[in-house]
C-alpha cells in the first residue's frame, strides 16, 4: 500500500540520481501515507464452515478525504482476478449503488463508517481463497490501493483439534479435581486422625489419669508414645 523502492531499479548509492531518487521516494512516501488505505482488520482470514455465511471485512481510511472514490471486491480465480463487486463512492456518508458480479453477494457495508464489508451467503468450497478489497481515490492521482483477505473453507470445524482439546481440558480438569479431592480427603483424613488422636490422647490422659494419679506428668508421656505408630 505504502509506496517503497522497490528495487526495480538498482539504488546505486554512488551517483547523485540516487540521492535524487531517494529523496523522492521518501517524500513520495510521506505523501503516500496520507492516501488512501484498505484495510480487512486485524485477521485478514477467515476460517468457515461449508454452507455458512460469512462476512468478508474491509474499510478505507484517508487523510485527504474521499471524492468518487472507487472500490471493488476481487476473487483470485487462479491467478485470475474476477470481479466480485463494485462501486463508485461519491463522498463519505453516502451508501453507494453496487453492482454485483457473483452469486450470493451482497454489500453490508453500506459505507458506513467508511465500511465497504461484504456478505457471502452459503459458502462453498469452490468460494475458498483469495479476495481482494481495492481502491483508488481519483483525489490522489488514481493510485491503487488494495488488501487481501483469505476465506478458508472446512468441512467442519477443527474436529480432532476440538477433541484434542475437550481431552487436554477433561484430563487437566480432570487431574485439577483429582488433586483438589486428594487435597481434600488428605486434608479431612489428617483432620479426622487428628481429631482421633486429640481424643486418644485425651482418653489416654484422661484414662491415665483414672489409672495413675500419682505417675501425673509422667503417665501421659509414656502413653503418648504409642499413638505415632498409627501413622
Ligand atoms: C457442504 O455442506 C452441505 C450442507 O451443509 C452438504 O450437503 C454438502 O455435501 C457439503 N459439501 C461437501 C463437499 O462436503
Ligand atoms: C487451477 O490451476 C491448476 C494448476 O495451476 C489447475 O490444475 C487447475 O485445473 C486450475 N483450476 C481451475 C478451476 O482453473
Ligand atoms: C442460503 O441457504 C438458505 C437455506 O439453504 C436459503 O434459504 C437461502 O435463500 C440461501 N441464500 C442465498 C443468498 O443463496
Ligand atoms: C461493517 O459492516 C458490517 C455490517 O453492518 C458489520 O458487521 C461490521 O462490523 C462493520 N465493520 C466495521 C469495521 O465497522
Ligand atoms: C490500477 O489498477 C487498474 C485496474 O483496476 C490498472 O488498470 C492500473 O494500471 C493500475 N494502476 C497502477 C498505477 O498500478
Amino acid at each position: 500500500m505504502e509506496v517503497r523502492w522497490t528495487g526495480a531499479e538498482p539504488l546505486r548509492l554512488g551517483s547523485p540520481n540516487a540521492a535524487i531518487s531517494l529523496i523522492f521516494t521518501l517524500m513520495f512516501g510521506v505523501w503516500s501515507a496520507q492516501g488512501l488505505e484498505m484495510s480487512v482488520g486485524k485477521i485478514p482470514f477467515l476460517e468457515a464452515v461449508n454452507g455458512s455465511t460469512v462476512m468478508l471485512p474491509c474499510t478505507y481510511a484517508s487523510c485527504i478525504g474521499i471524492r468518487n472514490l472507487y472500490f471493488n471486491w476481487q476473487y483470485n480465480d487462479n491467478g485470475t482476478m474476477t470481479k466480485v463487486c463494485e462501486a463508485e463512492i461519491p463522498s463519505e456518508d453516502s451508501d453507494p449503488p453496487v453492482k454485483i458480479f457473483r452469486d450470493r453477494v451482497e454489500f453490508v457495508g453500506k459505507n458506513i463508517k467508511n465500511n465497504v464489508s461484504i456478505l457471502l451467503w452459503n459458502i462453498t468450497f469452490e468460494d475458498a481463497g483469495q479476495y481482494t478489497c481495492f481502491g483508488r481515490n481519483p483525489k490522489e492521482m488514481n493510485k491503487n490501493h488494495s488488501t487481501i483477505f483469505t476465506l478458508i473453507v472446512v468441512d467442519e470445524l477443527r474436529v480432532v483439534d476440538n477433541t484434542v482439546t475437550i481431552i487436554i481440558a477433561s484430563a487437566v480438569g480432570g487431574a485439577i479435581a483429582f488433586l483438589m479431592g486428594f487435597m481434600l480427603l488428605k486434608n479431612f483424613t489428617l483432620y479426622v486422625l487428628a481429631k482421633l488422636e486429640e481424643k486418644n490422647k485425651e482418653c489416654l490422659v484422661t484414662s491415665s489419669g483414672i489409672d495413675n494419679t500419682e505417675n501425673g506428668l509422667s503417665g501421659s508421656k509414656g502413653e503418648s508414645k504409642p499413638t505415632p505408630k498409627k501413622k
